[in-house]
């Protein structure tokens, strides 16, 4: 009988609030009806975590892993040598960079992710992230909270997007869809750094510009959004040496990996007063660390500059509908050996697929 393991985070109350919440435990992405009428074997859990987890327990017999971004089963290359069985290593969502890809091409384990399901989600969330930041509005709204009125503490660190440099690092479905969203408030200029360049319409449309050296594109910005995958070129790209070639007082929106950038550093910049603000949605390991740095770094000047939150920019009711019916849409192909949507494939018959262009190993 296959086996489908599947890892997501718990629902709790919340999912019998809200059935349409289909990444959680509790509504295991609506696999349930599918395994049951193939007979399929399913497992699913939110225990995840060291030696004795649920997850490292039962991928051992395993065929299928299913997991969401959001509350990963790390496949890491201990864990793919303990899946005797694996096959398939389904992400419901945007992003493989949970799973050794390396150790996954040499166990032959297919990886395919739900390519665009979330892209748009994740769009409007920087936008608003940059807004949120820009604005000075958490602190604004932590005011009225506790019943203060002080407008000039707000205003002091407050602009129009109107006017600003703003430029996204990754330029891809998320990147590019931030740019058609910026487009109407008419920035000063909007960039974009990418190993591939737009293609001339798309350019056109966004009125992007294209730099292709880090250093001269961070210097110029006064925002930055980072759109671009967590592989061996990304990890850590922003660090201390990085944010050092940015102005000081730019903002900083990362909603793509936590580990693009060096945690300290990123804090160290803030609270320095270097980096006027950081925000986004992603961590380096999820859940966060309850002593994460980022959880309490502030601007000394505005007493904000922070507007993290948990990892659901790509989560939300109408992306987890997409997600799960892509996930449940890759299990059924393999199962009938229909070849997969090439744009959903990161690795296949122990090769990087075109999406996964420039995560190859550099071993
Ligand atoms: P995509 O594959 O369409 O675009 C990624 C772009 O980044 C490509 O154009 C690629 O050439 C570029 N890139 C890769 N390495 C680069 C580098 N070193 N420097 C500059 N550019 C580089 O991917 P998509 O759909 O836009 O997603 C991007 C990332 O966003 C995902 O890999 C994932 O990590 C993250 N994501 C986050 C979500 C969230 O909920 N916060 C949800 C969905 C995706």
């Amino acid at each position: 009988m296959t086996k489908v393991l599947v890892v997501l985070y718990s629902g709790g109350k919340h999912a019998e609030e809200q059935p349409k919440l289909l990444g959680t435990v509790e509504n295991a992405l609506g696999l349930r009806p599918y395994c049951e009428k193939h007979g399929l074997d399913l497992v699913v859990t939110d225990d995840k975590e060291g030696d004795n987890s649920t997850f490292a327990k039962e991928i051992v017999d395993a065929d299928v892993l299913i997991t969401t971004p959001f509350h990963p089963g790390y496949l890491t290359a201990e864990m793919v040598k303990k899946a005797k069985n694996l096959k398939l290593a389904i992400t419901a969502g945007v992003g493989s960079d949970h799973i050794d890809l390396n150790a996954a091409n040499e166990h032959k384990i297919t990886v395919a992710e739900v390519t665009g399901s979330n892209v748009v989600s994740v769009a409007e969330h920087v936008v608003m992230t940059i807004l949120v930041l820009v604005r000075n509005f958490v602190p604004a709204h932590e005011q009225i909270v506790s019943g203060g009125w002080e407008v000039a503490a707000i205003a002091k660190a407050a602009y129009d997007l109107e006017g600003k440099v703003v430029g996204t690092l990754g330029a891809g479905r998320i990147g590019f869809r931030v740019l058609q969203r910026l487009k109407p408030f008419d920035c000063k200029e909007l960039l974009y750094y990418d190993y591939t360049e737009l293609p001339a319409e798309a350019a056109k449309e966004v009125g992007a510009r294209r730099v292709e050296d880090l250093k001269e594109f961070l210097g110029q910005l006064d925002v930055l959004t980072i759109n671009a995958p967590l592989h061996e070129g990304t990890r850590g790209l922003i660090n201390k040496e990085t944010l050092g070639y940015m102005k000081k007082g730019a903002w900083i929106v990362n909603t793509a990996r936590g580990a693009i950038c060096v945690a300290e550093d990123v804090a160290d910049a803030v609270s320095s007063g270097h980096i006027a603000g950081y925000g986004g949605d992603v961590w380096p390991k999820q859940p966060a660390l309850k002593d994460h740095p980022w959880r309490k770094m502030q601007n000394p000047f505005s007493k904000g500059g922070n507007a993290l939150v948990a990892h659901y920019s790509g989560t939300t009711l109408d992306a987890q509908q997409r997600y799960a019916d892509g996930a449940i849409d890759i299990l059924d192909r393999w199962r009938n050996g229909k070849a997969q949507e090439p744009a959903n494939l990161i690795v296949e018959n122990g090769e990087f697929s075109t999406k996964a262009y420039g995560q190859r190993s550099k071993k």
